[in-house]
């Protein structure tokens, strides 16, 4: 069978890494979460003291840049985790902060470019589901199935605080949508490789979607990739 590289982007909350985690398990591809390396590098700000509720120290930060090594390694579960110069940061990047300084830094250039770059080499050999927002248009726009996840705002909303709630962590639904609506707009309005739907993605809206429909829909688009 043809090896091949899936592009998934869309907004946040869509259930992407969870669409992408799936298929990569079944077609024995690796799997690469890109926003997890965005929020490594906003966690890398914080952790510096370069990241304020104004700023960010961007000269501290490219002089820098080539110093941040992000991987991902399978732990013995089975699950990918995100690795920051050697540490495991896959808890901490999952918090609403980092979140925020993670849009933030991904209008940057310099780290667009650095990133991009490593998912470039990532990708090299095909066998890869990679979900982010430039994934169709800039990393690999001759990705054989790009898949564009849309669902409305209060839909994502809804799940992201489900699981927050889940977590432990004390949040309310009405600041979660406003997080939601905020970094939509900065993803999709930033002038650094915008979010936007590449032209030969296939766009699915799975607001009215079960988990197994959505699956179904990607099974069936992935073979008919794969068997050509
Ligand atoms: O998918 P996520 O919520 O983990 O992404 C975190 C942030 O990183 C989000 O605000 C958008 C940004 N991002 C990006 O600009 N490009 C990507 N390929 C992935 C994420």
């Amino acid at each position: 069978m043809k090896k091949i590289i899936v592009a998934i982007d869309g907004f946040s909350g869509c259930g992407k890494s969870t669409m992408a985690k799936e298929l990569a398990r079944e077609a024995g591809y690796v799997y690469v979460d890109t926003g997890a390396m965005y929020r490594a590098v906003s966690l890398f700000c914080i952790q510096n003291g370069w990241m304020s509720d104004s700023e960010i120290n961007s000269e501290a930060l490219e002089a820098h840049i080539s110093s941040i090594l992000i991987e991902f390694r399978t732990n013995e579960k089975g699950i990918s985790e995100t690795y920051l110069n050697g540490k495991n940061i896959e808890n901490e990047i999952r918090t609403l902060e980092v979140a925020n300084g993670a849009s933030r830094v991904s209008t940057l250039g310099f780290v667009r470019r650095e990133l991009v770059h490593q998912q470039q080499l990532m990708g090299n050999k095909k066998g890869i589901v990679m979900d982010g927002r430039d994934i169709g248009t800039v990393v690999f726009p001759t990705a054989e199935l790009k898949i564009f996840l849309t669902a409305s705002p209060e839909t994502r909303a809804q799940r992201r605080f489900d699981e927050m709630v889940e977590k432990g962590e004390e949040v309310n639904y009405e600041d979660v949508l406003a997080n939601v609506i905020e970094r939509d707009d900065r993803d999709q309005n930033r002038a650094e490789s915008p979010l936007r739907k590449a032209d030969d993605a296939i766009e699915i809206d799975n607001s009215n979607l079960t988990r197994a429909e959505q699956r179904e829909i990607l099974r069936t688009l992935f073979a008919e990739k794969t068997l050509q």
